[in-house]
């Protein structure tokens, strides 16, 4: 891939680029709780979004997407989102320039092998990656997490997403055979090894692209915002659904509107699942960590509503192939994938049983793929 990007490179632009890759990621457990301030447990993994890139000396960007076929150009005196996929790298520059930092026109080539709406954030990697080579080029001397921050905006802002700060930081903060332990609020973090070499990381794709996801994903977050307000009233120092604990939530479940309860509940109790999760890690007990994916996927499904009848069959059907210590949904609904812990020697048969069941339902062959955690965002060459 990087000499691919290279050589597209130097036909479209005649010189040498920068290369930067920056990963896509799994989350194995801790979903939505981001923008509650909580905790996440991602891992960056084998698929990336390459960018190559050079100084063009003026005020404009100019960019070729190998995967669509498509260029586009754009001055640096951006004041708002375009259209589509751009809106990335509007959004990244603007937000640079924002925080006074001085950058100038570049060419860019990005490629990448991050399937797009299977809910693996290629998005969040394309902004990582963009955000990481403009502060090479332009020595900006801004931190990973500052990047990730940025690229968060973007969503915000260009894309419209209110997104957490999970995706970024995952794709920005990667390390080699380790999770991330992030705590939301403090933004402390701490590696967790993931190291079962007699286990696979394996993601099936329900073959629905999450890309219309953006709305109810902002309507989840009011949902927990407004359970905050009125929870607040009796304890002033609960500052996000982070702070509740669930003898609070019940006592005051009759003042909560039943879907703002359920979804506030969900959230609740995935804090306890993900604190539990990481000591069970910790502890090499992958039984006890499947548990409580199941778990995680019952109530995102069933309390938290965002998965889709492709992603519950999915997580369904894993149960009961031998050899899966879990499975669940993954990211933020409504399509996308679901994440499995599989034995190594039943990764086959695993995918097979699971395509062949999904095919016969809804005639299509969901995408597998086996993932290995990998390092974060970084030049490449
Ligand atoms: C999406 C968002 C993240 C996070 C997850 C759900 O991936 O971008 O911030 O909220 O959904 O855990």
């Amino acid at each position: 891939m990087i000499q691919k990007i290279q050589q597209a490179f130097r036909g479209r632009f005649n010189k040498e680029p920068l290369v930067i890759g920056a990963p896509g990621r799994v989350n194995l457990i801790g979903e939505h709780t981001d923008y509650n301030y909580g905790f996440v447990l991602p891992g960056a993994v084998d698929k990336r979004i390459y960018v190559a890139i050079a100084p063009n000396e003026t005020n404009t960007v100019n960019v070729f997407a190998s995967q669509f076929n498509e260029s586009y150009s754009f001055s640096l005196d951006i004041t708002g989102p375009q259209k589509g996929w751009m809106n990335y790298l509007l959004g990244v520059s603007y937000h640079i320039q924002q925080q006074g930092k001085k950058i100038g026109g570049v060419d860019l080539v990005i490629d990448g092998d991050i399937p797009v709406g299977a809910g693996m954030s290629s998005s969040a990697a394309l902004c990582s990656a963009y955000g990481f080579a403009l502060n090479e080029l332009f020595k900006l001397g801004l931190s990973r997490m500052d990047l990730a921050f940025i690229g968060q905006k973007t969503e915000h802002t260009f894309v419209g997403v209110k997104c957490g700060i999970m995706d970024q930081f995952a794709s920005l903060h990667g390390k080699k055979g380790h999770v991330m332990k992030l705590d939301c609020r403090s933004l402390e973090y701490e590696y967790i090894p993931f190291d079962f070499p007699e286990y696979k990381i394996v993601l099936v794709n329900s073959m629905v692209s999450h890309s219309l996801a953006g709305s109810e994903y902002n309507v989840r977050r009011q949902q927990c915002e407004e359970g905050v307000a009125i929870l607040q009233k009796h304890y002033p120092e609960i500052k996000s659904l982070r702070d509740v604990e669930p003898a609070q939530l019940l006592q005051h479940q009759d003042e909560l509107p039943p879907v703002v309860f359920d979804r506030c509940s969900f959230i609740v109790y995935e804090k306890e699942r993900l604190l539990r999760g990481c000591d069970a890690l910790k502890q090499n007990d992958l039984t006890t960590f499947g548990k409580l994916m199941y778990a995680t996927h019952e109530g995102l499904s069933k309390k938290y509503a965002v998965s889709c009848t492709e992603l519950d069959f999915l997580a369904e059907c894993a149960q009961h192939i031998s050899g899966v210590a879990g499975a669940r949904m993954m990211g933020g609904g409504f399509g996308g994938c679901t994440i499995n812990i599989v034995q190594t020697d039943a990764v086959d048969t695993f995918t097979q049983k699971i395509q062949a069941a999904f095919n016969g339902l809804f005639k299509i062959t969901p995408d597998v793929y086996v993932t290995q955690i990998e390092g974060g965002t970084n030049i490449l060459a």
